[in-house]
């Protein structure tokens, strides 16, 4: 399914998505804080999305527990460094790893620029380790408020040098693009790129928000962009890329199941496709298992997976020099 003499990349790829659940069994008990199991077997069902969630809001607070147990900086280094030994397992050669750093320090109140920078250097160290390639990409997360994600901006941007884009992620229904216009305002005057969570929970508008007000060069799922084919044109005719996450969409009930999925129409459309895993430690899913799934559940032949494994590269923020050296 995967062609191991190109590089697979993984462009769509929360860190604070992917927390091992031993390693939040462990930090659980290390910091004293209480969880709803005491071992994998019963911590598992509270953590993992693996049936279908009946929403988007109700996917996300899976990942809850995960960030729970981030009580000081090691703990956040921790994960961080974890996150890139997870690449190299999963036989990723680069990927964007991103983050909210509001998110990652809520329920402890750990500081932003605490968690930025001890990301930054789990990731560093990851990346000298295991001989992966990975950058970063600073969320700002819509369910917490217009403020907070303010902040979540402030801190990224005191560690520019460190970032490649900015996302929206979190509740795409109560907190919708046209609160954000400021945000992004600033992340494009930052010279930074700039990729949106759109038309997973909310219809093909929210696509549209994104490109054209938010100034989005890559859409997050975009799987709402089937209901409308003028979007459909107008994301082939420029080449978006969509940050396709197959079974993410399953969980979030976004998509029915995967016969279902729009992908297909979306490849036939011309379309620029890449696969992704979004929160895999939700999800229990891999890389390599969502190329399989493309294949064999959703029906997408092996040049249709070469040209999405190329479209990956492609559609990385990297100068071209960065991605002609990962060939
Ligand atoms: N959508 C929105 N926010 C998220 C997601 C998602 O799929 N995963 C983690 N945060
Ligand atoms: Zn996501």
């Amino acid at each position: 399914m995967i062609d191991t003499h190109f590089p697979l990349v993984d462009l769509h790829r929360h860190l604070d998505g992917n927390i091992r659940p031993q390693t939040i069994l462990e930090l659980g008990q290390q910091h004293g804080i209480e969880l709803p199991g005491h071992d994998l077997d019963t911590l598992i069902p509270h953590i993992s999305a693996v049936t279908k969630e009946p929403s988007l809001v109700a996917f996300l607070q899976k990942l809850d527990w995960g960030v729970k147990v981030l009580k000081d900086a090691d703990s956040v280094y921790r994960v961080a460094y974890e996150n890139v030994a997870d690449l190299c397992q999963d036989g990723i050669d680069y990927a964007e790893l991103r983050f909210s750093p509001g998110y990652m320090g809520h329920f402890n109140q750990l500081d932003n620029n605490l968690v930025v920078e001890a990301v930054i250097a789990g990731v560093e160290a990851g990346i000298k380790a295991f001989g992966v390639q990975a950058k970063l990409i600073g969320i700002l997360s819509r369910s917490y408020g217009t403020e907070n994600c303010q902040q979540e901006l402030d801190a990224i941007l005191s560690h520019r040098q460190h970032f490649v884009a900015v996302d929206l992620a979190g509740d795409e229904i109560g907190f919708p693009g046209h609160q954000f216009e400021q945000h992004f305002n600033q992340v494009h005057r930052n010279d930074l790129q700039v990729t949106i969570h759109a038309g997973e929970a909310a219809g093909p508008e929210s696509i549209w928000h994104a490109l054209q007000h938010l100034g989005a060069q890559r859409i997050g799922h975009g799987v709402n962009a089937a209901a409308d084919h003028k979007l459909m044109e107008y994301l082939a005719t420029r080449q978006i890329p969509l940050e396709s996450c197959l079974t993410s969409n399953i969980q979030t009930t976004t998509v029915a199941g995967f016969k279902q999925h729009p992908i297909v129409d979306f490849v036939d459309a011309g379309m620029m496709i890449t696969l992704n895993t979004d929160d895999p430690g939700v999800e229990f899913t891999t890389l390599s298992n969502e190329y399989h799934i493309a294949h064999q559940q959703v029906g997408l032949s092996q040049a249709q997976l070469a040209q999405i494994q190329r479209n990956g590269l492609q559609a990385a923020f990297l100068s071209d020099s960065e991605r002609q050296a990962l060939i």
